[in-house]
């Protein structure tokens, strides 16, 4: 797979999903404001890779800044930070990423600052290289849930091009497929920015891991006929009480596979997992611009011009519909997050 974003010449370089499938087309920014454009545009999407970019982003920031007193440094940094932690409110990985940016700043108090811009390249491709190795260690866990012969329904994109690389979800699926087990992906095709059909669909072909795509609301009728026998999904903030937030008909597909009695798993990293957040209610939900509905990306119309629109980029499943969560640490009930995951 192509790197979805890299440290490459001193620069951010990131792979812009926006114009998958049709091209395979580098963003190389010169500067942390072209990273954090890059996140809000969804050239680069997906909740671990939205936070290994902005961890990059910070690092290409602090390249660029003159003074050489720390506290000047330090001070300039936190207002970098601030400014790619308002560039997507949802997925927690992004803040994650960010705090450990900033303690890697706050550990290197004293130091030289031409050192402390050296390190945070270094933490920032650190956090890259973790979240591939956690992605494998999710696969792992997650491929002994996995049986030959099994259709495997998702929704979104939760592959390498949402990761550093491998995936969550997707990486679940890689993992059983390299094991041998011959099973096929039924990929949503995840209306409106169309994540399942533009970018799960591309990765699994790529990779040839069989993938047959659908539209979202098909769902329920392969379900009924019994062409589905496990949902994987991955996640873009897991509360304390194991209520999930991920793409927007997550939810539905959840509450369709608990009615069929199949199976459902959410398949994500500890930089996920949120336990400062109580419940799924306190998950701050994106609202992205009308045009995403009423065109299709932002040439062809579909609404009549003037339609009210409800555009919400996430909705939370209950932890009631999930049947297991599957991290790099193993494979828990939602209840038993809390305690496992607690610092
Ligand atoms: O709006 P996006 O494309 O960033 O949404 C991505 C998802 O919802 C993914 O399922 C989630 O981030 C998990 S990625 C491993």
């Amino acid at each position: 797979m192509v790197p979805t974003v890299e440290w490459k010449d001193g620069m951010v370089r990131i792979l812009d999903q926006s114009r998958l499938p049709e091209q395979v087309t580098f963003l190389d920014c010169k500067d942390y404001q072209t990273v954090a454009r890059a996140i809000q545009e969804l050239r680069v999407r997906g909740a671990p890779a939205i936070g290994v970019t902005a961890a990059m982003g910070v690092a290409l920031g602090a390249q660029s800044l003159t003074m050489t007193s720390y506290e000047e440094f330090a001070k300039a940094v936190r207002g970098i930070c601030d400014h790619l932690a308002a560039t997507r409110p949802t997925a927690v990985n992004l803040f994650w990423a960010i705090e450990r940016m900033k303690t890697t700043l706050v550990g290197l108090r004293g130091h030289p600052v031409s050192e402390i811009k050296r390190r945070l390249v270094e933490e920032s491709q650190r956090i890259l290289d973790e979240d591939i190795a956690m992605n494998k260690e999710i696969g792992r866990h997650g491929a002994t849930l996995i049986r030959d012969g099994q259709n495997i329904l998702t929704h979104c994109n939760a592959g390498a091009l949402a990761t550093a690389g491998y995936g969550t979800a997707l990486g679940v699926v890689r993992a059983a497929w390299e094991q041998g087990k011959k099973i096929r992906v039924l990929a949503d095709e995840t209306r409106p920015v169309l994540q399942g059909a533009r970018l799960t669909v591309w990765e699994l072909m790529q990779d040839h891991i069989p993938v047959t795509l659908i539209t979202d609301n098909m769902a329920g009728a392969l379900m009924r006929q019994g062409q589905v026998q496990l949902c994987l999904v991955g996640a873009d903030r897991i509360a304390a009480n194991g209520d999930v937030a991920n793409k927007i008909g997550t939810y539905s597909v959840a509450v369709l596979a608990k009615a069929h009695g199949i199976p459902f798993y959410v398949a994500a990293p500890h930089s996920t997992i949120d336990l400062a957040t109580p419940s799924g209610d306190q998950i701050p939900i994106e609202q992205r611009k009308p045009q995403e509905v009423t065109s299709i990306f932002g040439s062809q119309p579909v609404a009549p011009i003037g339609a009210e629109v409800l555009n919400p980029a996430f909705d939370v499943t209950p932890a009631e519909y999930i049947t297991a969560i599957i991290t790099e640490q193993g494979v828990f009930k939602p209840s038993e997050l809390a305690e496992r995951f607690r610092r």
